[in-house]
């Protein structure tokens, strides 16, 4: 049995939608009633008792406060879901014997194809992350360190590409960053692993993204194009010229030799996943747009 944390999450509801077009039994666990089983972390035995009872063979988490401004000024919202959560976890590995895959991130890398080893911490997202990825090293825990796009199947708007699509929908300029450069995966190539590591399991710290990168602002522009949208509200610019944002690294562009050695994954160019996506998502904003017309 696999049990989803964060199934109500951007990643999290597209990995429910996965599962459920594979027939592939699950259940989600989480502090809302959209989840199957409600649970307060802070009542760390009355969480455990929930998570035995369902006699998990691996548990995906996808928990994370992932909001980057509100990380730095409220270390209560950033530390309770990416470190105190991991911490419960790796706590219950000691009573039951199970497998964890948690989802990390590529903020921690500032370099051009940056190894597992090279990290930088400029915020306390990333602190925060990097505490929670210490908390679960254990040989029974499997980390992706990744980013990834596509559309929030939960319609809530998450991510980079409902960003843009709502700001351009308002009729407003999207501000694309020249300078900041990423190796993103389409979200369902990403759950495709995922799920493959469920039956094939390794343990350890792995860089999960697309083998070719570009920047934010070409990227918008890729999406500007392929998704119809109003060229005249395309802007790139550079992130210097944002005041007042927590500090982000510039250059998240991870370096994929682990995964491909040690999983046998051979990861997609940015071209095709994002052609993938085109293939596959295009079709939920058609549905979005003629449930507006109606
Ligand atoms: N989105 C990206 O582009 C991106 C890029 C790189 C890495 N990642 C990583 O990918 C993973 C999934 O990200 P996402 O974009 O799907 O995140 P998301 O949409 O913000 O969802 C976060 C999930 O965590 C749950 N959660 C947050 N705080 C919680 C808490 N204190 N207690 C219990 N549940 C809590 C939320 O539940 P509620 O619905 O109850 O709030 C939600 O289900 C994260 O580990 C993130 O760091 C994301």
């Amino acid at each position: 049995m696999i049990v989803l944390l964060g199934g109500s999450g951007f990643l999290g509801s597209r990995i429910q939608n996965y599962l459920q077009t594979k027939n592939i039994a699950f259940v989600t666990i989480g502090r809302s009633n959209e989840n199957n089983f409600i649970a307060d972390f802070h009542n760390q035995t009355a969480f455990m008792k929930t998570l035995f009872s369902l006699n998990p063979s691996v548990v995906i988490n996808c928990i994370a406060a992932t909001d980057i401004e509100n990380c730095e000024i409220n270390s209560e919202y950033a530390y309770e879901a990416n470190v105190y959560i991991p911490e419960l976890l790796a706590n219950c590995q000691n009573y039951q014997n199970f497998k964890i895959i948690h989802i990390s991130t590529d903020h921690f890398y500032d370099k051009i194809r940056s190894s597992e080893e090279e990290t930088v911490i400029l915020n306390e997202y990333a602190n925060t992350k990097l505490l929670g990825e210490l908390a679960l090293s254990n040989e029974n825990v499997l980390i992706f360190r990744t980013n990834f796009f596509g559309l929030d199947e939960a319609n809530r708007g998450r991510g980079l590409i409902e960003k843009v699509i709502k700001t351009v929908n308002k009729g407003h300029v999207f501000e694309a960053f020249t300078d900041v450069l990423f190796n993103p995966l389409f979200v369902d190539d990403l759950i495709k692993l995922i799920i493959l590591s469920t039956e094939k399991f390794n343990s350890g710290i792995f860089n999960i993204g697309s083998s070719s990168y570009c920047s934010k602002a070409k990227f918008v522009a890729m999406c500007f194009e392929k998704l119809d949208l109003d060229m005249n509200l395309y802007e790139p610019i550079s992130s210097e010229n944002i005041k007042n944002r927590v500090k982000r690294p510039r250059k998240m562009v991870s370096k994929l030799d682990k995964a491909s050695s040690q999983l046998g994954f051979s990861l997609p160019s940015l071209e095709d996943t994002f052609a993938r996506f085109i293939k596959r998502d295009k079709a939920i904003l058609s549905k979005r747009k003629k449930l507006d017309e109606f």
